[in-house]
Parts: C-alpha cells; sequence; structure tokens
C-alpha cells in the first residue's frame, strides 16, 4: 500500500500540568495548541480526566473555539464524559482506560471484556458526528472486539516498546515493534483507521511512523519537556520532520 500524510496530534495536556502546579492561568494550553497548529500539527488532543489533573472543562470549551485543526478529545466511558463529549462534539474521541492512582494511562483499554457497554456507550457518540478511536495494546483480540463495537479507529498503545527503548531491553524493544507492526496490518485489514502514541520520542518516533497503515500519531509529553529546550514550534516541527523522513 502507499503511504499516505501521517498526522500529527500534539497532546497539549502537560502544558496544563505546568499551569495547575500553580494554579492560575499560566502557561495557556490553548496558546500552546496554535503554536504546534503554526509548526504543523494537523490536530491537537487532550485527555479530561475524571479528577480534572491537568486538562480542565474550560479548556475543552476554549480549544473548541480557537483551534482550526480537528480536536481529538480522550476520555475514559463515563456518563461524566460522555455528556460533555455530546456537548461539544469534537471531530475525534479517544476512548482510554482511566484509573485514579496511575501517572498517566498505563495500558490499553480492555475491550473485549467489555463489548457489550462499550457498544451502547459509543454508539451516541459515533451518531452525533464523532470518530470514535479506542487506545488497545498491540494485541489481535483487543482489536477484534474494537471493530466488533463499531469503532472506525484504533490507537495502538505504543508505551511498552519506548519504555523497553529507554530501558536498553532492545530485544523486547524489538518484539514490541514487531506485534505493532503485525497489528497495524491486521487492524487495517478490518478496515479500521490505525492510530499509534504514548511515550514517543525523538529516538522511538521513526520505526512506527514508518508502517504505513498508521494514519496518525498523537505525542505529548516529549513534545512539551523538549520546548523547554526549543521552544514548542521548533520541537513540533522536528518531530513532524522525522516522521516525513521515516514515511518517504
Ligand atoms: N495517545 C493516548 C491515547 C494517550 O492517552 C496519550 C497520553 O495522554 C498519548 C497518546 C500521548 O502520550 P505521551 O504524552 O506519552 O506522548
Amino acid at each position: 500500500m502507499s503511504a499516505e500524510h501521517l498526522r500529527l496530534g500534539v497532546n497539549i495536556d502537560h502544558v496544563a500540568t505546568v499551569r495547575n502546579a500553580r494554579g492560575g492561568a499560566y502557561p495557556d494550553p490553548i496558546r500552546a495548541a496554535r503554536l504546534a497548529e503554526a509548526a504543523g500539527a494537523d490536530g491537537i488532543t487532550a485527555h479530561l480526566r475524571e479528577d480534572r489533573r491537568h486538562i480542565t472543562d474550560a479548556d475543552i470549551e476554549g480549544l473548541m473555539a480557537a483551534l482550526s485543526v480537528p480536536l481529538n478529545f480522550e476520555m475514559a466511558a463515563t456518563d461524566e464524559m460522555q455528556r460533555i463529549a455530546l456537548r461539544h462534539k469534537p471531530h475525534a474521541v479517544c476512548i482510554v482506560p482511566e484509573k485514579r492512582e496511575e501517572r498517566t494511562t498505563e495500558g490499553g483499554l480492555e475491550v473485549a471484556r467489555e463489548e457489550n457497554r462499550l457498544a451502547h456507550f459509543i454508539a451516541p457518540l459515533r451518531e452525533a458526528g464523532c470518530r470514535v478511536s479506542i487506545f488497545i495494546a498491540a494485541d489481535k483480540k483487543q482489536i477484534e472486539a474494537a471493530h466488533r463495537i463499531g469503532a472506525q479507529v484504533i490507537e495502538l498503545h505504543t508505551g511498552a516498546y519506548c519504555d523497553a527503548h529507554a530501558e536498553g531491553d532492545f530485544q523486547a524493544r524489538d518484539r514490541e515493534l514487531e506485534a505493532l507492526r503485525e497489528m497495524s496490518a491486521f487492524a487495517h485489514s478490518l478496515g479500521l483507521e490505525v492510530h499509534a502514541g504514548h511515550g514517543l520520542a525523538y529516538d522511538t518516533v521513526q520505526p512506527v511512523a514508518a508502517f504505513p497503515e498508521v494514519r496518525e500519531l498523537n505525542i505529548g509529553h516529549f513534545l512539551i519537556g523538549e520546548a523547554i529546550f526549543l521552544g514548542l514550534e521548533p520541537a513540533v516541527r522536528q518531530m513532524r520532520r522525522l516522521m516525513d523522513e521515516a514515511r518517504a
């Protein structure tokens, strides 16, 4: 297959983390979203967590009003989040597992075990015109279940691949990468659009960006960290350049 344009979704959650460390309004995630957009982001991702530890309801409202690229609204499968998504009708909704005690989204969603509930949960979101994405591990059972419940998109969790790379366990890293490669092709063969993300950085992005079935990468923490050293626009531009290079 020919490699179509690989979209970059910039996750701005951690601009809000820094803001919330002091309260107040600075730094403003919406200003960051606009800069990311100017630097070549194809979309902005924001996760409204149940405990509002970073992004707030007002941020989602502000992003919906300010963005000219699509918003990918990450949320847990709760009634409260469904109501918020149905009020804003963002371009995309990404359903993620959420545990209060975790530092970040640790694993993928257990779709297979909750098929019925999730099928009912996403139906109104689809009817409202949102593209529904399910964040899952590179696991055939979960991909098949995501397909059965009517999701249009899956996002593959790249955390285990990135962790293995960071730990220098290259055998595990290559195993994880191979699973991501195989499962991208499998999901695509079912007609699902394939996205990927979590933990990606300059030194891990290219092998994933090279998978022709992957249409979008969502990247946050590393880019916001790198923005401290380079500025946000150069950091996003460099990620964009690496993605394009891997795709060429
Ligand atoms: N994709 C999903 C579904 C996520 O939950 C996250 C983290 O919020 C990301 C991508 C981005 O991960 P990171 O911030 O590690 O780049």
